[in-house]
């Protein structure tokens, strides 16, 4: 039986040209040992630089499968793994980046999973990130602010989690928001 799931889980309705640009941009910047968290199907793997070597984590055993498929026919060697972004299954500074589009707010605990971000880079490794945000712009803003736990901008998040928030820019009549943050 299918389940059915929210588009939040699911990827965005709106993946076009500007999202497919954006997932580019960020994985150019992906350097030797990478760590992608919430692959989903595997939609940043086309854009990967083919030295990057690259571990990919999701806890959905679907979405893996898809994007062990996908590596395959694009011929990409990658490790893929069943786990969670709240507490991450490798050692301390093991990776000199660490990518996350789009699942950092369909993660429950976006603060573990960046401090758990920090904690697996290495001092200079990069954190390269795409996420929805909540509205700021008028009238949608006045509807964020009745959510229950309004969504905080991962720049912010990134921060307090130890990490120099570099580049930062929105997206999506701001909805979306692209940071590049790295571990001093
Ligand atoms: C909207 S999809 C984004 C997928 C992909 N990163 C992309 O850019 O298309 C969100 C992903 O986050 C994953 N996710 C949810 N909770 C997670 C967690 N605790 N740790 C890691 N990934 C999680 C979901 O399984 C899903 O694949």
């Amino acid at each position: 039986m299918s389940v059915r799931r929210p588009w939040t889980e699911r990827g965005v309705p709106w993946e076009g040209p500007a999202l497919r640009r954006t997932r580019e941009i960020l994985c150019a910047g992906a350097r030797e040992r990478t760590l992608e968290v919430g692959v989903g199907d595997g939609a940043n793997l086309r854009y990967y630089p083919p030295q990057v070597r690259l571990t990919a984590i999701d806890p959905d055993s679907a979405a893996l499968a898809a994007a062990r498929k996908r590596a395959e026919e694009l011929g990409l060697v990658a490790r893929f793994a069943e786990g969670d972004a709240r507490s991450l299954d490798f050692s301390d500074e093991s990776f000199e980046t660490v990518v996350c589009t789009l699942a950092l707010s369909a993660i429950d605990g976006q603060e573990e999973a960046l401090r758990e971000m920090y904690r697996v880079l290495v001092p200079g490794g990069r954190l390269l990130a795409a996420e929805r945000i909540g509205h700021t712009r008028f009238p949608a803003r006045l509807w964020e602010r009745r959510r229950e736990n309004p969504r905080r901008a991962p720049r912010e998040v990134a921060a307090e989690a130890g990490f120099r928030v570099g580049h930062h820019d929105r997206l999506f009549f701001g909805t979306v928001e692209r940071m590049v943050a790295h571990r001093p």
